[in-house]
């Protein structure tokens, strides 16, 4: 966590050309989702690739606290060249977690709060839980509304906010859910739940949000049905088709290998600075390239990168790829709405890359980015103009000028405890003549806890601020 005093104010100048081959950390969301269902499985589940930022290891630590035995173990056999290493997991089987003794902290990771509320929601015993500043400020109600309906009971901070207090019920009822957004942390939530009740649970999303929690469970041998519905006249924004997933509860599960693959979130970074950093040129083995995660992937290609897939295969019932990128001139597109779930943590990277390209920009749809780690909309819309970039918060949408940062005077920009914004501005400091520092770089750790060494190590400038500077 980040206090006052513990502030790492970091700052990036114009980068070399970033050259050669970059082991991206293992998917976060993914490593969450393995190390959950290695708690729900009988027997020992292996995990690979396990992403190690502080996200992850709170779930794996609660895990612990529920019952399940976790621990890290070191093979030379290890694939991820010590970005992931290989953890075991010995789980207590459907129904079998136990009472944690103490208050379960989610730090940073809304993920982790929404996706344990949902599961602790099916045990009969009361787990209290909490988070760091700005997840204490993420609403909750999103998997309240729905778990409180299988009688589970939930007692919050006002606005539905953490601590709060779940309660779960041995006769679990299997749910219906139609939820409003598309969102992957509800449908987990509700599923999880799901698969401690007797019978179906049935959700249905506006439009399929990643559908990792699907395929983890089809990896275990979970049946899992999904497909597209039409609803009619739903007159709805989204259309009249709604996706449609469902889960058979009271499985027995029994431990499986996963192979995490690299994060295309966090390999967006890598992307987006090997495109604006003139004679850049990155390889980047094994990233995730679901189809419900590449959204920023297109949207790139479509504005002129150059970013190629080889060797594409499954590994743990999930596609992935290596990826290749050269700088590219980058032209302004407009990117709709219902392209938002399938790069919801991307538009802060995006925007940066919108910052330098030729032409406007403009991102619809962007509700949601108001309720993650920040306001993540404010805080683009807010730190490129303090870059001397001209864009603009209207209503959901972001509009950005290209034409890179303007001006020499260095500019610190405030991360409020959001990972993706203070990765978001370094690398726009490495595109260009303006240093861009970060007020607290010590954010990033909750997702990739190695990216300034790994950028420097490509041919990026970035370095703690001497505190002689902060005066
Ligand atoms: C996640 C879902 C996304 C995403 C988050 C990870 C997940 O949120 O923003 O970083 O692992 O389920 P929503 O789909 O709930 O918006």
């Amino acid at each position: 966590m980040s206090h006052g005093s513990s502030l790492t104010p970091t700052v990036s100048a114009r980068a070399r050309s970033l050259k050669g081959r970059a082991i991206v950390p293992g998917d976060k969301s993914i490593s969450h989702r393995a190390l959950i269902m290695g708690g729900l499985a009988v027997g020992e589940t292996t995990i690979t690739g396990l992403l190690l930022g502080e996200d992850v290891l709170r779930t794996a630590t609660v895990m612990a606290a529920l019952g399940a035995k976790v621990e890290e173990t070191q093979s030379p056999g290890d694939k991820h060249d010590g970005t992931g290493r290989t953890f075991r997991v010995w789980g207590r089987g459907i129904g079998g977690l136990t009472e944690p003794a103490d208050i379960l902290d989610m730090g940073n990771s809304g993920t982790g709060a929404r996706l344990i509320a949902g599961l602790v929601s099916a045990y009969p015993f009361t787990s209290f839980m909490t988070g760091d500043a700005s997840l204490r400020g993420r609403p909750m109600d999103r998997v309240t509304k729905p778990l409180s309906q299988t009688g589970a009971k939930f007692v919050t901070r006002a606005g539905e906010r953490l601590p709060m207090a779940v309660t779960g019920t041995p006769l679990l009822m299997p749910l219906t859910y139609d939820s409003p957004i598309a969102s992957a942390q509800v449908k987990s939530a509700v599923l999880l739940a799901g698969l401690h009740a007797k019978g179906l649970t049935t959700v249905t999303e506006p439009t399929p949000s990643r559908d990792h929690t699907e395929r983890m469970f089809r990896h275990f041998g979970v049946d899992v049905w999904t497909e597209t519905v039409q609803t009619g006249s739903s007159g709805g924004r989204q259309g009249s088709s709604r996706y449609k997933v469902q889960v058979q509860g009271q499985p027995e599960l029994s431990g499986r290998p996963i192979n995490v693959p690299a994060d295309p979130s966090s390999a967006a970074f890598l992307v987006v600075a090997a495109l604006l950093v003139p004679g850049s040129h990155l390889i980047l083995p094994n990233i995730s390239i679901n189809p419900l995660r590449i959204g920023l992937f297109d949207t790139l290609i479509e504005m002129g990168a150059q970013i190629a897939y080889t060797n594409s295969r499954i590994e743990a019932g999930e596609p992935v790829a290596d990826l290749e990128v050269k700088y590219s001139q980058l032209k302004g597109i407009n990117v709709p709405a219902a392209r938002a779930p399938s790069m919801i943590d991307e538009y802060p990277i995006l925007a940066v890359a919108a910052a330098c390209a030729e032409g406007v920009t403009r991102m619809d749809g962007l509700e949601e980015l108001k309720v993650k780690e920040s306001d993540r909309l404010s805080a683009m819309a807010n730190g490129l103009k303090a870059c001397g970039v001209d864009a603009k918060a209207e209503g959901d949408s972001l509009i950005v000028r290209g034409g890179g940062p303007k001006g020499n005077a260095p500019v610190m920009i405030p991360v409020n405890l959001d990972h993706r914004i203070a990765m978001s501005f370094l690398v726009l400091g490495m595109a260009g003549d303006r240093p861009i520092a970060v007020d607290d770089a010590s954010a990033i750790n909750t997702s990739f806890p190695d990216f300034i060494g790994l950028m420097n190590g490509l041919g990026a400038d970035i370095q703690a601020v001497p505190a002689k500077d902060l005066l």
